[in-house]
């Protein structure tokens, strides 16, 4: 399985990823604002040209008002026969330097529901995230997300 930068001809595949593994779902515009704004975010996991694995991610930036420039993850996953592999893992590291490397963003940050063991796991414990705040309601659902965020070292 090949990691490699997103293209405008990947959206469809990214898009059916996502509609197989998680509950928020983005028309195809947001997915091109997404990969238009931050082109450099946003990885594909591909096996023999089918998209099995996806991070989409875009920068926040500076605001003026003490805020930092800083990545945010859209959204992550990878199609169920597929996981456990340290896909994930890799999307994210990819990402995670891109930000820092190429828009020298301080740190990223993003939002998971609660109750997602898997990918709290990813977080915290492989990618040594923290939990900033809970979100009330946050999900269509009603469940809370949790805003985790990471630090960066900027231009590594
Ligand atoms: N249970 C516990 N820990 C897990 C699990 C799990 N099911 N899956 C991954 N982890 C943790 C482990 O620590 C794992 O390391 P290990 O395999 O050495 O133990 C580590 O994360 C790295 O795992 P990867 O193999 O890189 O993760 P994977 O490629 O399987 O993808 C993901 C993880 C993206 C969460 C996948 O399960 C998935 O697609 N789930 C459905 C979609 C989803 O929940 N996406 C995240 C939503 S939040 C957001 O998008 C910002």
């Amino acid at each position: 399985v090949n990691i490699r930068l997103a293209r405008v001809d990947d959206l469809v595949g990214m898009q059916a990823c996502n509609l197989h593994n998680l509950p928020e779902n983005y028309t195809l515009r947001y997915y091109i604002y997404y990969l238009l704004s931050s082109p450099q975010l946003s990885y594909v996991a591909e096996d023999n040209g089918r998209i099995v694995g996806y991070i989409l991610a875009r920068m926040d930036e500076e605001t003026g008002q003490g805020e930092e420039a800083h990545g945010h993850v859209v959204s992550i996953s990878v199609l169920r026969s597929y996981r456990r592999l340290g896909l994930a893992k890799r999307l994210m590291v990819q990402s995670q330097e891109a930000m820092a490397g190429v828009h020298r963003a301080a740190y990223v940050t993003l939002h998971v529901r609660k109750s997602n063991r898997a990918a709290l796991s990813l977080y915290k414990d492989t990618l040594g995230y923290q939990v900033q705040e809970t979100e009330k309601g946050y999900y269509a659902d009603g469940e809370d997300a949790y805003v985790m965020r990471r630090a960066l070292k900027i231009g590594a």
